[in-house]
């Protein structure tokens, strides 16, 4: 039986933030300057980011996501505490070139040249994800890089995955939605696209009555067809 997520699969769409990108190099490449607390205050700031989005989206309140990225580090610093200002802004400077999970340029590449479309589709600020593309090198791999600054609201919010759709033109049933975060692939799977969850730290399964057609550990097995 062929695999749902990719016979008729026109185009794969990636989430960027955690499933392209590593949320956590950003503190981690300034760990001995953050000192013993630096994962706890990347945990946070990573939990808060995106309680943020979901409260923006609910209460129409939107902000871009540097801003909201910019609030949940002030508030992750605050729980930690001894983080300095000029520390604040590195972390930041960081977070706009991120690194990039080590088999992802591979694995775009290959798709690209079996002859499918390409596009990020992420809740980051045209500003994040074209620093974000051009650092880890794999902006001339992608047909789109979508943000949701476009259509105004944050994932999941189901303009955010029609905005696909209507940018690479290509039906939902024909676009493979990849995300690391479990609540992204809720969404996507309500919205109709196919979806692999990218559970690279093998989190517990959620959103059983939205599942992903797949779960896989990285991007790598997308390449099995
Ligand atoms: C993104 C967030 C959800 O890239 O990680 O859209």
């Amino acid at each position: 039986m062929s695999d749902p997520t990719t016979s008729d699969t026109k185009a794969y769409v990636f989430d960027a933030y955690g499933t392209l990108f590593d949320v956590h190099s950003a503190a981690g490449r300034l760990s001995s300057e953050i000192g013993p607390e630096a994962s706890r205050l990347s945990q946070i700031w990573r939990d808060k980011q995106l309680q943020y989005t979901w409260i923006r989206a609910l209460t129409g309140r939107h902000r871009d996501f540097e801003a909201v990225t910019s609030d949940a580090l002030d508030f992750a610093a605050a729980v930690v505490g001894g983080i300095a200002p000029e520390l604040k802004s590195k972390l930041m400077s960081a977070y706009m070139k991120l690194d990039a999970y080590e088999e992802v340029k591979g694995v775009l590449s290959e798709l690209r040249s079996r002859g499918a479309k390409l596009a990020i589709l992420s809740n980051g600020s045209p500003v994040m994800l074209e620093a974000g593309v051009n650092s880890s090198g794999i902006g001339d791999l992608l047909d789109a890089n979508l943000s949701v600054e476009e259509v105004g609201v944050f994932k999941p919010a189901p303009a955010v995955y029609q905005l696909a759709v209507d940018s690479l033109g290509i039906a939902a049933q024909g676009i493979s939605f990849q995300s690391s975060n479990r609540w992204d692939i809720a969404g996507a799977k309500a919205f109709g696209f196919r979806t692999n969850w990218i559970n690279r730290f093998d989190q517990p399964d959620e959103f059983p009555d939205m599942p992903a057609d797949r779960v896989l550990s990285s991007l790598l097995p997308l390449l099995e067809g």
